[in-house]
């Protein structure tokens, strides 16, 4: 029997024929698409590449004395609750703490508001599965966030996409968007949208797009999904009053986030806050996915909080990320065609560069990969419609300066290869 490889397709069980699974898919199961960057996980292992396809944060950094005080604490204290089963909305001390962290950013919410879930991933998923039917259209950003790409087609989406620029989506198109499918008979249901340091974009919507973006929620009647991993991992500028603030307690706004970025993603706990209707709806989903997210991360999750200040570390994080992405976009400048262009993040994880329309990034990454030996995430995986093809997403956490600059240097070198192979057959840039 031949044997596959690759993270998601690679074990060997089943039989030669692959018609007999292929035919009893469900249609839901049929038309999922994959995430591009958890396909290019595997490459993370592979120490002769630079991957700047993953959005790993650094968890090098974590003080080694606070996680082996916080596991001691778990131990001695928690030993017996922290190995059992725990409610389906997530332990309440948790919610309590998450109720502060989001106060620290300005938007207020009670521990009833706030369905703790297995990382922001499953705040996504359990969004989308509670207000999509088959067919329904979704407004996103377009790029958006790729993660979110299993999601919304599992539960078959129609998702039509809305540009964004420096100051993120362009709310005017969404408004002509709205407008357009509700004279067609199909009304987009849900909005979704990372306003703060977008990913993959990079860029975050300004207060004046916020405002008219809840407006809009008002008067057409819209569900916004706000997610917002990134709002803490801010290198300058003042933040910005979340959707979730905006709105005032109206209750079109549901507010996802994660600790995956201000603390550690293996621990994979996030969480919604969003009306208590809605909770009550998501609570049914996610007993029928997992019963509730471990408690053992969760009690990690609330011992961690006890001991020590958060945004301390997350300072200390920023301040790494912010050396990273100047190590990055100093790289850009020096090695990428005049051409190109690319976003300038204030903060989050992600530079979203685009190159001249004659370069298709899928091909020049499977090249890149081969020859160069270096990983970025195409355009492509953040557009469910096709476009994106000569853009890319580049993450600048995961790699300390000097890896980010040969990965740069060494992307820069597939591009110009491209250029040189279209100058050799008489293309003009
Ligand atoms: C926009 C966005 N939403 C959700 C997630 C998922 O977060 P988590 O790792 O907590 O599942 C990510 C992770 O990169 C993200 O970028």
């Amino acid at each position: 029997m031949e044997t596959v490889k690759g993270a998601v397709t690679g074990n060997r069980l089943g039989p030669p024929d692959p018609e007999r699974y292929e035919r009893r898919f469900a249609s839901r199961a049929a038309g999922i698409r994959s995430s591009a960057m958890r396909d290019m996980m595997s490459l993370t292992e592979r120490p002769d590449i630079i991957s700047l396809a993953t959005g790993f944060p650094d968890t090098a950094s974590f003080p080694a004395e606070v996680f082996d005080d916080v596991w001691a604490a778990i131990a001695r204290d928690h030993r017996a609750s922290s190995l059992q089963y725990g409610p389906t909305e997530g332990l309440a001390e948790l919610r309590e703490r998450i109720c502060e962290i989001m106060a620290y950013g300005g938007a207020e919410a009670h521990p009833d508001d706030i369905i703790v879930t297995a990382g922001g991933q499953q705040a996504i998923d359990l969004s989308v599965r509670t207000f999509t039917n088959p067919g329904d259209v979704v407004l996103a950003e377009g790029p958006t966030y790729p993660g979110a790409v299993p999601s919304l087609t599992t539960y078959e989406a129609r998702v039509v996409h809305v540009p964004i620029d420096e100051d993120g989506m362009l709310v005017d198109q969404a408004e002509a968007e709205i407008d357009r499918l509700t004279a067609e008979g199909t009304p987009p249901k849900l909005i979704y949208t990372i306003p703060t340091f977008h990913n993959p974009g990079g860029v975050t919507m300004s207060l004046e797009r916020r405002r008219r973006l809840i407006e809009l929620a008002r008067e057409r009647e819209l569900l916004i999904i706000e997610d917002n991993p990134y709002g803490y991992v801010r290198f300058e500028g003042d933040p910005l009053p979340t959707l979730w603030e905006l709105d005032g307690g109206e209750g079109w706004v549901l507010h996802l986030s994660t600790f995956s970025k201000i603390l550690a993603p293996g621990l994979r706990v996030g969480w919604v806050a969003a009306p208590g209707q809605v909770l009550r709806k998501m609570n049914l989903s996610k007993q029928a996915a997992d019963l509730g997210t471990a408690t053992m991360t969760q009690r990690f999750v609330v011992e961690y909080l006890k001991r020590t200040d958060w945004r301390e570390h997350v300072q200390r994080l920023n301040t790494i990320y912010r050396s990273r992405r100047d190590a990055l976009l100093g790289a850009l400048d020096a090695e990428f065609p005049a051409e190109a262009s690319w976003t300038r993040p204030a903060g989050g994880l992600f530079v979203w560069a685009t190159l001249p329309d004659y370069i298709d990034t899928a091909e020049l990454l499977a090249r890149a990969i081969e020859r160069q030996k270096v990983a970025f995430v195409p355009g492509e995986a953040a557009f469910l419609d096709g476009r994106g093809r000569h853009s890319m997403r580049l993450n600048f956490s995961g790699a300390p300066e000097d890896v980010l600059v040969e990965g740069i240097q060494r992307i820069g070198q597939a591009i110009e290869q491209t250029m040189e192979l279209r100058r050799a057959l008489g293309g003009s840039e």
